[in-house]
């Protein structure tokens, strides 16, 4: 394990707490589960296992640096944590090993950590020369180098279009097609020259580093972020105890609307519309406890700039007790006005001034029932 570069600041730390709390801390004092699906360094975990003495850690991560950090940071917790090296979507698998076959609070921090951002040879960085590599496993997958080197140039432009929103995605293509021609691509710096040279001036005097766009998008194509996530989330939701919690950090727009999408979809019945009752199954299983996305407050921006661009969902799991006849549906096809706070745009780092839209949707009066939920925003 390497010298720790500097320190990663858990985002929204306290928030986090306050939204897991009432999962891991249950009535009947009972023994409680909780999943950080993305360990990194441990501050958020760390906060968990010392705010709940009765509760268990699965910590995963696929980064075995990442790992080894959090393993020493963790030690005095040794006896009730369980860190594992694995992509978050095999956490079923994972749960199964364990013996676990229900748990209590989930917490997704998306994205790379500052161990990851800050190392000067894992070419994350475009502020830094390193190989291009970007992989947070560096035990197996493809790098960024053999992106760049065998892509096609549809691909190519694909990948930075949808990935990192890059409206100058085609030019790049065709400098990265031109520039291996005669050379291999090794270097993060001569790709970050290589983007800057490609965005006409104009363009490039707004937006942030005019590399930011590329490396994030060669970054989820190389972990294959998204599609990660896709598959994680809706089996992390299903080995939620009833009353378990989750909360997901997202870091871009395309992260969010996943998260969004699959959250929405399981705090809303699946029923025919048209039908006055829940048929048994088509019940919602969670309720959502944030409303839209909550952002950042400006004081925490200040003090720590990734997190300006984080974006907080969270959900808690409900009873699905579609099928009683005292079951209604009018609730769960309403919904609130439009949410404060929302945006779409990827890394926009927006604040809304104050500590952002914190407050907890309010219960639901058939809680319990598990039949009436708030929907989403828009
Ligand atoms: C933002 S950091 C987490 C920081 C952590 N919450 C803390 O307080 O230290 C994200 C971590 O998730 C890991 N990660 C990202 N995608 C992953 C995936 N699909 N499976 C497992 N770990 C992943 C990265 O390697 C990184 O260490």
């Amino acid at each position: 394990m390497g010298e720790l570069r500097g320190t990663h600041v858990p985002v929204l730390l306290e928030r986090c707490l306050e939204l897991l709390a009432p999962a891991l801390d249950r009535a009947d004092g009972r023994t409680t589960v909780y999943v950080d699906a993305t360990l990194g360094l441990a501050g958020h975990a760390e906060a968990v296992l010392a705010a709940h003495p009765r509760t268990v850690l699965v910590g995963l991560d696929r980064d075995t640096e990442a790992l080894a950090h959090a393993r020493a940071r963790l030690e005095r917790y040794s006896d009730r944590t369980h860190l594992v090296h694995a992509v978050y979507d095999e956490l079923p698998e994972v749960l199964d090993r364990l013996g676990y076959d229900r748990v209590d609070g989930i917490l997704f921090d998306l994205g790379v950590s500052s161990l990851q951002l800050d190392a000067p040879d894992r070419g994350f960085a475009y502020a830094q020369d390193a190989p291009l590599d970007m992989r947070m496993d560096q035990s197996a997958g493809t790098t960024a180098e053999e992106v760049v080197n065998t892509y096609s140039h549809g691909e190519l432009a694909r990948v930075l279009k949808v990935y990192g929103e890059e409206r100058f995605a085609g030019r790049i293509a065709s400098a990265i097609l031109r520039e291996r021609e005669r050379n291999r691509l090794t270097s993060s710096a001569r790709l970050a020259e290589l983007v800057r040279e490609s965005i006409p001036a104009p363009a490039r005097r707004t937006g942030g580093h005019p590399a930011k766009r590329t490396f994030q998008a060669l970054r989820i194509e190389v972990n294959r972020e998204l599609a990660a996530l896709e598959t994680a989330l809706p089996a992390a939701l299903d080995a939620l105890s009833v009353g378990g919690r989750a909360v997901v950090l997202s870091y871009h727009s395309l992260e969010d609307r996943i998260t969004k999408q699959v959250l929405a979809g399981r705090a809303r019945s699946t029923g025919p519309v048209d039908l006055p009752v829940e048929l048994p199954g088509t019940g919602p299983m969670l309720r959502l406890l944030s409303r839209g996305a909550e952002l950042p407050g400006e004081a925490e921006v200040q003090v720590n700039p990734r997190a300006a661009s984080v974006r907080l969902r969270a959900a808690e799991r409900i009873e699905r007790d579609g099928g009683s006849s005292t079951t209604t549906r009018r609730a769960v096809r309403e919904r609130p006005g439009r949410v404060v706070g929302e945006t779409g745009s990827t890394g926009a780092g927006a604040s809304n001034g104050s500590d952002g839209a914190r407050r907890e949707l309010p219960r639901p009066a058939t809680e319990g029932g598990g039949t009436t939920v708030q929907g989403e925003g828009r």
